[in-house]
């Protein structure tokens, strides 16, 4: 996990004599530059005519769209396609490619001899040079890789140039990458004698509701040290204090006795802290904090996954590390609104795929409560992409895996490592070998915490053994051969560590509504009766089968919780498509229907009553409309205009009944569609209506957080909707729409959730898509109110106040 040290500053010049340690986040006063810059990396380059960013940045995300960008020719064999065709958008059609720089200038103090420092990358993408005063001072391939150089030796006194270069390929992603340097990049100056970079591992190998045992491994440099470590709980009281000067090759093992400990889990997420103190005589020498939680895992044929001793199946999502309009420039209030959304849909688990999450995205699913199955790569050595990762797996995969480890164990939030994700490797020998090393190192770093690879040919790893040596059979898709798999592999569960595929736009209903594989309309949606899948994917009530029938099914990650930039399926060669249409919930954050089909069976504490579609046919009158209710109760009435459209219960005989209520025969007539719940005695228990709209009138603004942090980074995400005179929403509104902030913040994006739009994010206008899009607002460093104004043609224009404070 993040430390969180002594000291954080986000000043670029820092005075760190009197601590033990200082972290300096290198976030203002990067200047950067698109396109190759020769002796960009000398000391005194002038980069005055350069663009002033901060970072986290994405340089891609501002645009514009263009199809040509790294348009890919390929056929995808995983997608089980044989003959090439033109994909425009596979990664989004941003500009991600070539060749990107980025130099900061800032002053250090008091930087002696006796002094160490580290630069610490958390993510660059990709291919990194890295100099420091006009010097190369290291390298790394891997954009989604966490590391960091020892500059002990070059950081200077005073003035000091850091300058990175990165640059994308093309072919190399199967989805929108992003550009830049788009996660934190710091450096940590701490004594010579002092605890190591991620040296600190904490695990609780008893962990009961009596009592735990807390075991924290030091790694240091120096000699005759003496380290004291303290425990405190979540209110920071000190519960637990062990020194020692025992170590062994430099490393200090302690065991510290809890007594009923609070166990972490997605519903009680209860964290620890301890700080570790290291001492030569009574000089402090260092001192770091970690958080941790106490808490169990284990996974066994006779009780599939258990968390505390207690068997639970995962309710989990798969996400790709986009935040949507910001690109993947990682901010935290993004993250928090994301995981807000899944903490109400029931989601108890996360899966970063395919690669390595944010430290920001670990330290909110610690806090918040999510469990984190944490992946690592797309590809090993066999390409799926012709610039992909197979470029780097022979000189990097060992690093980059042990990086991952050491940089997150300490999250009680991650419960399993992923290997890899669909790898071509599961064909062949030579991929089973490399399974079996890279499992092995994952356990030589973490032996806690088991390893699964997601699976798509599931065939070739019964044959190969590949499947049989994992820790954990991760079945991608493939519900047919889940029994089988379960047979023949000998861990006695199987995980769907990813699963139904099932593609829709928000608020877009097709006609007629029938189940169909890889369907096409003109228009490039796809329809949200959530009946359309991939060519090898399936519905989501094929999983729920699986998950509510089969005990040793250990639970399921669906792809995917929310939109993403890229892999436009089933509209890959359909120009303007650029973002996915898999999400539960649009690109920006608005739920479509799936996701209340998830929720009437995820989230167990609130009930859910949905239905769809919406009520706004004009031109369909007379016609059948079919009405759906996703909801937690087992029977409904549906009534339109009063009248019953009768009593549906759920039932076995499809997979569609069995979870959701259907009333295919509706004939459309405007007004208002009624859906009342009831018991087993047919008594009224609950009821939702959708009304038909007249004209856009007016406009709604509903901001997910009205107190800002005054930060200059925090967000504010605020639903803009269009409702009629009468206050009815407008499900079919496009207005387009104009936005102006004032005062304490700015305009930071807009995102309506339409996978074939090209306006741009950071451009103030925005039309609306299905009657609806999200506005994001960030906070200045002043305190004060900010003021979004929202206007559009004849309509009244609306605005929020939101406050800002340090
Ligand atoms: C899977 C793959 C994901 C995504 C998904 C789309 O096979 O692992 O990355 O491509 O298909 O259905």
């Amino acid at each position: 996990m993040k430390n969180i040290f002594v000291l954080l500053l986000s000043f670029t010049s820092v005075i760190c004599a009197a601590q033990s340690r200082s972290v300096i986040e290198l976030e203002k006063g990067w200047k950067f530059h698109k396109g190759d810059a020769a002796t960009a990396e000398a000391i005194g380059f002038d980069d005055s005519g350069w663009q002033t960013v901060t970072v986290p940045h994405d340089w891609a995300i501002y645009g514009p769209f263009d199809k040509e960008i790294d348009k890919q020719t390929v056929a995808i064999t995983q997608n089980g396609e044989k003959i090439p065709t033109e994909k425009t958008g596979r990664t989004g059609a941003l500009p991600f490619t070539g060749t990107g720089w980025y130099r900061n200038t800032f002053d250090i103090k008091d930087f002696a001899a006796d002094k160490k420092a580290i630069l610490l990358f958390e993510g660059a993408m990709s291919e990194p040079q890295v100099y420091l005063n006009g010097a190369k001072i290291g390298e790394w391939a891997y954009g989604y890789a966490y590391f960091y150089f020892d500059i002990s030796d070059k950081l200077l006194e005073g003035q000091n140039t850091l300058a990175v270069q990165l640059s994308n390929e093309e072919f190399s992603s199967r989805w929108y990458p992003g550009a830049g340097l788009y996660r934190p990049v710091s450096i940590v100056i701490k004594n010579a004698e002092s605890i190591d970079q991620w040296g600190t591992t904490i695990t609780t190998p008893v962990a009961t509701a009596e009592v735990a045992q807390v075991t924290i491994k030091t790694k240091f440099t120096g000699e005759n040290l003496r380290l004291m470590t303290t425990l405190y709980d979540a209110e920071g009281n000190k519960i637990a204090q062990n020194a020692t000067t025992q170590s062994i090759l430099n490393q200090f093992e302690q065991h510290i006795k809890v007594e009923k400990p609070h166990l972490w889990s997605p519903e009680n997420p209860y964290l620890y802290t301890a700080v570790s103190r290291l001492y030569a005589g009574d000089e402090l020498k260092d001192e770091v904090t970690t958080t941790f939680g106490i808490r169990s895992i284990h996974y066994s044929a006779e009780n599939g996954f258990q968390l505390n001793g207690k068997t639970r199946k995962f309710k989990g999502v798969c996400l790709h590390h986009d935040l949507g309009p910001i690109g993947t420039a990682v901010n935290k209030a993004a993250l928090r609104r994301q995981m807000q959304i899944l903490k109400d849909l029931g989601c108890d688990a996360i899966r970063s795929a395919h690669n390595m999450p944010s430290f920001e995205q670990l330290e909110l699913a610690d806090e918040m409560g999510f469990m984190f199955l944490a992946e690592s790569f797309d590809e090993w050595k066999k390409p799926k992409v012709e610039n992909g990762y197979n470029r780097f797996f022979d000189d990097y995969a060992k690093r980059d895996v042990e990086n991952l480890v050491r940089a997150t164990r300490n999250h009680p939030a991650i419960v399993m490592w992923s290997a890899g994700n669909e790898v071509p490797d599961q064909y062949g020998s030579a991929g089973v070998k490399r399974a079996r090393w890279l499992q092995e190192l994952f356990h030589k770093e973490d032996p806690t915490r088991p390893v699964t690879v997601g699976m798509d040919q599931v065939k070739a790893t019964m044959e190969s053994g590949f499947g049989a040596i994992l820790d954990v059979p991760g079945l991608n898709y493939r519900v047919h051969l889940y029994e089988e798999a379960y047979e023949k592999f000998p861990q006695g569960f199987i995980l769907g560590s990813e699963t139904a595929s099932t593609v829709s736009s928000r608020g877009i209903y097709k006609f007629p509504v029938v189940k169909a594989s890889m369907k096409e309309y003109p228009d490039f949606q796809s329809s949200s009766y959530d009946l359309e899948y991939c060519s090898w994917s399936n519905l989501p009530e094929d999983d729920f089968i699986l998950q509510d029938d089969k005990p040793w099914v250990i639970g399921e990650f669906v792809w995917t919780g929310f939109d993403y930039l890229g892999e436009p399926t089933p509209y890959d060669t359909s120009w303007p498509s650029r973002s996915s249409y898999f999400g539960m919930v649009d690109l920006a954050g608005i739920p479509k229907d799936r996701y209340y089909l998830y929720r009437s069976r995820w989230n167990t504490q609130d009930e859910t009553l949905h239905i769809l579609p919406h009520w706004n046919w004009e031109g369909r009158e007379g016609q059948k409309t079919p009405v759906f209710a996703y909801t937690s109760y087992d029977r409904a009435e549906l009534f339109v205009n009063g009248k019953s459209q009768g009593i549906q219960i759920k039932n076995d005989s499809t997979p569609q009944t069995r979870y959701r209520l259907m009333w295919n025969d509706v004939i459309y007539e405007p007004g208002t569609l009624k859906v009342v719940a009831l018991d087993e005695n047919n008594k009224p228990v609950a009821e939702e209506e959708v009304k038909t709209a007249g004209k856009p009138h007016a406009l709604k603004l509903e901001a997910d957080r009205t107190n800002l942090k005054a930060d200059g980074k925090d967000l504010a995400f605020v639903t803009v909707s269009v409702v009629d005179k009468n206050g009815i929403p407008c499900p079919t509104a496009t207005n387009q729409l104009n936005f102006n902030v004032t005062g304490a913040g700015s305009f930071r994006a807009a995102c309506n959730g339409d996978a074939t739009s090209l306006e741009l994010f950071h451009k103030p206008t925005m039309q609306l898509f299905s009657g609806k899009l999200v506005v994001l607002v960030q906070s200045s460093e002043k305190q004060g109110t900010i003021k979004l104004q929202v206007s559009g043609r004849g309509l009244k224009a609306e605005s929020i106040k939101l406050n800002t404070s340090l």
